[in-house]
């Protein structure tokens, strides 16, 4: 008897348990409010019709919230617009803390858009690929001159009876100094520029990584150096490199590369007008550009806001320049090493012999012959073959 009325007992105490489990039929209504339902089959309770409503779009995000909770999109509709928020950063540290995107702008030859993104596009879709192509179309025209037509000039710097004082010591080292600075710059710059589409495939991320922020680092810190040596060039030979008689006939000549005049050097002063205007189009206009450019973006340029918009520009400028710049340095570094003969030695040893000076720069020699400029200009005598200098006494620079 007693088994069976525990039996009874534990029947009837597990059948309450079983029947508090079993979910009540939804008319016999749970307390209001939402309990014990999965977090995702949460909905908000959403006016169908809310976005029908007048003024749906003038409505802020509170308003929003009220009608469509968790729908932030006037919110971002205002970041879009370049609309400033509020914010606890030091507006001279961080001028444009409020702004998260920047206003829609149009940059030339992409479309109107908020400017990280116009910026984003000029970047991709027009400097590295263009810039990228005329950079190889340089190179390659320069390859085909030199496979085509061979080194300029008969002359090596060594030739001819007399010595003639082309490049003082200070001119050279002003002039290596510079150009070291600038082949670190581009190494680095080309690095920052092309390396993710041609170097990162074949070194693998960390490598890369690694590589591009130490050339960055020198980047940024060559950047100075070529800065000040730049402008050491500039003074150094700017009274060389004005207009003089001889100038335009020999551009229109293509000194001597073109036309009748072939194998014939037309005659110039101490820089013929190829060099001249590598001076005033390379070293000076687009050395002037690189350089501010370049300044803003190391933010070394004081009383200068250094906001996202300014860096986007100072960047676009500085690639499209520094691109422009390398094409032409690419010709001037050609001939200054394989594509003439002697020019290398000239500005490595400072000296010449009086046979190129007569085949390159005819009226400079005429000059020195005649005594109106010194054939030596510094103290330091010749270091290759020893030969006295060529007519007048030295000394007067
Ligand atoms: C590795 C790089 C370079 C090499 C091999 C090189 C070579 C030469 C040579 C051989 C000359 C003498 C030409 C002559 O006798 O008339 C010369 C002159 C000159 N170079 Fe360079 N150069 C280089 C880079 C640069 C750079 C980066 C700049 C400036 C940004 C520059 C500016 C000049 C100037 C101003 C002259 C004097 C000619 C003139 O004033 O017109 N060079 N260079």
């Amino acid at each position: 008897m007693r088994t069976v009325l525990f039996l009874a007992f534990s029947l009837a105490l597990s059948g309450s348990a079983a029947l508090a489990q079993t979910p009540l039929q939804e008319d016999r209504a749970l307390p209001a409010g939402i309990q014990g339902q999965n977090i995702t089959d949460v909905k908000p309770e959403i006016k169908r019709d809310a976005s029908s409503e007048p003024g749906y779009m003038q409505q802020n995000n509170g308003q929003r919230n009220a009608v469509q909770p968790g729908n932030n999109s006037p919110m971002w509709r205002g970041v879009a617009a370049g609309a400033e928020g509020t914010s606890t950063l030091p507006a001279e540290q961080a001028p444009e803390a409020g702004v998260l995107i920047q206003r829609q702008v149009q940059y030339p030859t992409v479309r109107y858009t908020t400017a990280g993104e116009a910026w984003r596009q000029v970047r991709n879709s027009r400097l590295i690929p263009y810039g990228g192509a005329l950079l190889v179309l340089v190179l390659g025209a320069i390859a085909i001159f030199h496979l085509t037509k061979g080194p300029i000039g008969k002359h090596q710097a060594e030739e001819g009876g007399q010595r003639i004082e082309r490049f003082t010591p200070f001119e050279r080292s002003a002039h290596w100094a510079n150009a070291a600075a600038f082949c670190v710059l581009a190494v680095s710059g080309l690095v920052m520029a092309f390396g993710r589409f041609l170097l990162m495939p074949l070194l693998g991320g960390p490598i890369f990584g690694a590589l591009t922020y130490a050339l960055k680092t020198l980047h940024n810190l060559a950047g100075p150096v070529f800065a000040v040596s730049l402008a050491v060039v500039f003074f150094t030979f700017l009274r060389h490199n004005w207009p003089q008689r001889g100038d335009l006939k020999w551009l229109l000549q293509g000194g001597g590369m073109v036309g009748r005049s072939t194998g014939h050097e037309p005659p110039s002063h101490r820089f013929n007008a190829g060099e001249k205007l590598v001076f005033w189009g390379g070293v000076t206009l687009l050395g002037a550009v690189v350089v501010a450019s370049g300044m803003v973006m190391d933010k070394l340029l004081p009383g200068v806001s250094y906001d996202r918009g300014t860096m986007q520009v100072a960047h676009m400028v500085h690639n499209a320049a520094t691109v422009l710049m390398m094409c032409v340095f690419a010709g001037h570094i050609y001939i200054g090493t394989i594509g003439m003969r002697g020019a290398y030695t000239a500005m490595r040893r400072g000296w010449v012999g009086d046979a190129w000076a007569r085949e390159h720069h005819a009226y400079w020699y005429q000059d020195i012959r005649a005594g109106n400029v010194p054939a030596q200009r510094s103290g330091q005598g010749d270091p290759g073959v020893g030969l006295p200098a060529t007519g007048v006494p030295t000394g007067n620079r």
